[in-house]
């Protein structure tokens, strides 16, 4: 009995970090302009490989829509990108720039319920 109480005690010691209120902090979102965002996220090229909605495609990008990257996370990923992905210097697309298209991606609506869309209704 004493020892699977030890062992409760050494179980709980070792997950309570993980639920403890310093987990799960969310960075705000930079200020940006989700307009000009719109014009940059068509204008350098973004769309070509991510969708003109940031659904991405399997061949050529990830999804953007409301990304839940923190922007510094997105920010890296332009500057040093993970894989394929051209990098974009700040030359291109300044931290201003980055802020802008990131505010609109995150602001983006979620897809309808393709239920509620006649064409798309299951039909089961
Ligand atoms: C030539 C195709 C291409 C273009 C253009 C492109 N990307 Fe990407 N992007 C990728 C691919 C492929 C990945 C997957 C990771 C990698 O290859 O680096 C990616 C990953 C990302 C990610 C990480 C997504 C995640 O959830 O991990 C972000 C953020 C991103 N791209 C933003 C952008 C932005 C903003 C632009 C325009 C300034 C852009 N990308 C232009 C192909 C592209």
């Amino acid at each position: 009995m004493k020892q699977v109480n030890l062992r409760v005690a050494v179980l709980i010691a070792v997950l309570l970090p993980a639920v403890g209120p310093a987990g799960g902090q969310q960075i705000p979102a930079p200020a940006g302009n989700a307009d000009n965002g719109k014009t940059l996220f068509r204008e350098t090229g973004c769309y070509q490989c991510h969708g003109l909605a940031g659904q991405g495609a399997v061949m050529t990008g990830p999804q953007l829509s409301r990304t839940e990257l923190s922007f510094d996370g997105f920010l890296n990923q332009l500057r040093h990108p993970a894989n394929q992905m051209p990098p974009y210097e700040a030359a291109i697309v300044s931290d201003k720039d980055a802020a802008d298209i990131y505010v609109y991606l995150r602001q983006m609506a979620a897809p309808r319920d393709p239920n509620s869309i006649p064409l798309l209704k299951a039909t089961r």
